[in-house]
Order: structure tokens, then sequence, then C-alpha cells
């Protein structure tokens, strides 16, 4: 079976034993992924992120703060904002429109916000989030050179699932997403982001593993567990990094075509 990144490989027993899970890089640079893990929201030592800040050479680090969007990306994000299409309206904090880089050649599609996304506007920052960048990192395509959406723009009141008119609803926002992105590759996390891209009932089991197309472009799209579902069953992560490789190889050979291909 194959050898999993230490970012993603922590027991169970070990995740409750040690506050330290998920911080590794799953690899070559410990400096490099010790002030990453410094530099991110989880509260670390200032001093600590300094010192090795400076082992890195590195003299002045800030946050990297997403550019402001333009011209149809605007636009949409501007009628996502205003969306009162389906009664989830109501209950939002804000709605959570996508991030990450306009010129990705990956874009992950979750399911719906939860109430950390709901309450901080950017999908995925929730500790499904945080296993989410691990997972990123261990295929060495870092949170800020992908982008990350999902298939509802508001949170569903108690983290239920998406009823099947809300995802009818906000389905032509992340359709024009994926027309003004342009992706080599979908990767879609979760049995209902699945479901829903795929148009099946199929369960996730047997879409991974494959790699599917989406819609009329024909997007090459691939099927992996949710991160918070891999929180519930860590023994799942092996599987998962079967198909994060799947992502990989699939992205090198999309890369030797031309983009439109
Ligand atoms: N789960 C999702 O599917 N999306 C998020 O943004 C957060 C948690």
């Amino acid at each position: 079976s194959p050898a999993i990144p230490r970012a993603l490989c922590c027991c169970a027993s070990a995740a409750t034993r040690c506050g330290r899970r998920w911080r590794g890089a799953g690899g070559a640079c410990a400096a490099a992924s010790a002030a990453a893990g410094a530099a991110s929201s989880v509260p670390r030592d200032a001093a600590l992120r300094a010192q090795y800040l400076q082992a890195l050479g590195i003299e002045q680090w800030q946050l990297r703060r997403a550019p402001p969007l333009s011209g149809a990306w605007q636009q949409l994000a501007a009628e996502v904002r205003g969306c009162v299409r389906c009664g989830l309206h109501a209950t939002r904090t804000q709605t959570v429109f996508g991030v990450g880089n306009l010129s990705a050649e990956l874009l992950v599609v979750g399911e719906a916000p939860g109430a950390d996304e709901d309450r901080q506007g950017e999908p995925f920052v929730g500790r499904a989030g945080q296993l989410l960048n691990s997972m990123l990192r261990a295929m060495r395509a870092p949170r800020d050179t992908v982008y990350i959406a999902n298939l509802l723009k508001c949170r569903p009141p108690a983290n239920r699932d998406p009823a099947a008119e809300e995802v009818a609803c906000c389905q032509p926002y992340l359709q024009r997403q994926i027309e003004l992105l342009g992706p080599r590759l979908m990767l879609a996390v979760g049995r209902i982001a699945a479901q829903n891209l795929l148009a099946t009932d199929t369960p996730i089991g047997k879409l991974r593993g494959v790699v599917h197309r989406y819609g009329a472009s024909g997007t090459p799209l691939i099927v992996t567990y949710h991160p918070a579902y891999l929180l519930r069953s860590p023994t799942e992560k092996r599987k998962s990094w079967v198909d994060l490789r799947l992502v990989c190889g699939e992205l090198a050979r999309l890369r030797a075509l031309p983009r439109s291909a």
C-alpha cells in the first residue's frame, strides 16, 4: 500500500494525544514547513516564528491577501452577495463566494459553508479547511495556487445537507466560476459535491479512482473524501492519498497538453 505523506498521516490516537497534528509539510523542507505552520492562523510563539523566518532568510513576513476581483469575477461576486434565490439567504451571515488563484489549474469543490466559513466569508477555513490545506500541500499545490469553491454559497442551518432546490438555485454561480476559471482539473471533495457535479447517486466509494468528465465542458474531475469525513475516519486518509496522487498524475498529464484540450 502507498506511503502517505506526514501531512496526511496521523492515527486517531495520536490525533487526540498530540496537539501538533496536521502541521507537517509532508516532505522536503522542515524549516519552511515550520515557518508556514507558524505563519498560519494557529496561535504560535511569535519569537519562534521570527527564528524560523530568520533561518530562511525572510526579513519581512505578512499574510498574503487575495487581490480585489475585477471585471466578470467582480460582477459575479456581487451577484452572489445579493442573492435571494433560495431560503438560505435568510439565515446566512454572509455569502461564501470562493477563493484562490484565478489562473489555477485545479478547482476544488466542496459542499457548502459551515459555521466558520459563514462567519469569515471564505470556504474551508475551519478544521476541515486545515486538513484540506495539508492535503493540498502534500500534493505540492498549496492553497494559494488553487481555487476553492462550494456547491452552495450560503450555509445550510445546523450544517444539514443541501436541499436539491438549493443546489439548483446555486448551480449557475458555480457553473460561471468554472467558465471564468477554466481549470484543467476539478477535485470534488465529499459525496454531496461529487454526486451533484456528476449528476449521479453512485456511492462515493465507487466514484473514486477514475477521471470523470464534468458537464458540457468535459473538464476532467476526480473524486475524493471530504476532509471533515477524514477527520472523523482518519484510517480513510490512505485512500484519499491514493486519490490525491491520481490528481497529481492527471495534472502532470494535462499540463503536457494545450490548455484548451
Ligand atoms: N465544508 C465544505 O464542504 N465547504 C466548506 O467551505 C467548509 C466545510
